[in-house]
């Protein structure tokens, strides 16, 4: 039986669910793949940390090179986060030809050209499931399942902690503030949490899902990107009274010769599969242009899903002889002629404030009329003792920056105010 030896770098939540499967899974994983797959190190500074999950002592390293130089480890996993210990960890297991598996997002959204670069070098393999929706096999899915297809459009709720927060507003009316606090509290949202809520994770992510559905290099930077924390509960209860959720969405587009990727809130019909992905949850809903339309969903998080995908990746890269690599020329920047949408088309929910008097709502359509800008719903309530009126106006789709000008447009206007614009997917 052929024996294959892992060291795990870093045993926090996913280092330390990646331990325990395939610690636990030895003997199943000796039958079912006919391999032996052993843990043969671990470096991980806080030894307790290791000790208390079981690590014999003499297979906890001190230092990386300890690691990188022990013939018996064939594949490393990182489980450190960020990129500066983490790249220069991964480069060093690279350099010596051990292959190495990620769940490090940001690592592979930033620095992938180079890190493959070294595994070519050394027919290493570069393997990293676990840095795009936790346990949920995307990029197997892409790589493997639908690679008959041309991607034309991916939709995903791809952040965890968001999730989570926009799901308590909607259900128990929470405030954002309120819901990251009890996303805090369950260990759902970080102290810091800046990286979930303004959508940095998830761009990394959606930079690494579309480079591969699109089969060329999408750099993170071209990811427009806004968060949630300016999001108000009272958008999402008048969307839930229109039809609609509120999500973070990440959506990748290839069409008209050209990529759209954006990273923002934006209210989904209460009817579409993608609204009914709640809490933590992670769903990625995308078209091929053979296949139709694919719902893939599941934890995206979390010790034991995350380490199922990295385990997964271990277990190919184990089984399989040839290392497998990008399909485009993986450099830092996009490719010359790769061309990036930030016009892009949507439809609008705006929530305006407004002199309760006749002609304020005319002089507002004209706005949208000049703009070619089509309402599709509109809605009025007088707020209470005022003289004010709040109106909310659903548009049909059209573009980013005629919204952008008849908003700024409105702004002007001493008889209104915008309070909120979210985009709606049709
Ligand atoms: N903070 C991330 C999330 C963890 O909420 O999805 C997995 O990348």
């Amino acid at each position: 039986m052929k024996k294959v030896g892992v060291a795990i770098l870093g045993l926090g939540v996913v280092g330390g669910g990646t331990y325990k499967i395939l610690t636990e899974h030895e003997g199943y994983y000796r039958r079912t793949q006919d391999i032996d797959l052993v843990v043969e190190s671990v470096l991980e500074p806080n030894r307790d940390r290791a000790r208390a999950l079981g690590v014999p002592e003499e297979r906890i390293a001190s230092n990386i090179a300890e690691v990188v130089c022990n013939p018996d480890v064939n594949i490393v996993v990182e489980c450190i986060g960020g990129v500066t210990v983490a790249r220069e960890y991964v480069l060093a297991a690279l350099n010596v030809g051990k292959t190495v598996v990620t769940s490090n997002k940001e690592l592979i959204a930033k620095y992938s050209h180079e890190l493959e670069r070294a595994a070519k070098r050394q027919n290493a393999g570069l393997y990293f499931e676990a840095s795009c929706v936790g346990g949920v096999p995307i990029i197997r899915t892409l790589l493997d399942g639908l690679q008959g297809n041309r991607i034309l459009t991916m939709t995903g709720i791809i952040n965890g902690t968001t999730n989570f927060i926009l799901t308590k507003m909607a259900q128990d009316g929470l405030s954002y503030e309120q819901a990251l606090k009890e996303a805090q509290m369950l260990g759902y949202a970080e102290a810091n949490p800046v990286a979930d809520v303004e959508g940095f994770d998830a761009a990394y992510k959606l930079s690494i899902l579309a480079s591969l559905a699109f089969h060329t290099k999408v750099p993170y930077t071209k990811v427009f990107r806004e968060g949630i924390t300016e999001l108000r509960e009272e958008d999402i209860a008048d969307g839930k009274r229109l039809g609609y959720t509120l999500k973070l969405l990440a959506i990748a587009k290839q069409e008209h010769g050209g990529i759209e990727v954006r990273v923002h809130p934006a209210f989904v019909k209460s009817t579409h599969p993608l609204a009914s992905v709640g809490g933590s949850f992670n769903a990625v809903y995308l078209t091929g242009d053979c296949v139709g339309e694919i719902m893939l969903y599941g934890r995206g998080a979390g010790e034991l899903p995350t380490g199922s995908a990295i385990v997964g990746d271990v277990i190919y890269a184990a089984t399989h002889g040839e290392s497998r690599y990008s399909t485009f020329k993986n450099n830092a920047s996009a490719e010359k002629d790769t061309k990036f949408i930030t016009d892009f088309k949507s439809a609008y929910y705006m929530r305006l404030t407004v002199d309760d008097e006749a002609g304020v709502l005319s002089r507002i359509t004209s706005i949208f009329g000049r703009r070619n800008i089509s309402m599709r719903e509109v809605f009025q309530r007088k707020d209470e003792g005022t003289g004010k009126a709040t109106l909310v106006i659903v548009t049909h789709e059209t573009h980013e920056l005629s919204v952008r000008s008849a908003v700024s447009k409105i702004e002007a206007l001493p008889f209104a105010s915008v309070e909120s614009v979210l985009r709606v997917i049709a």
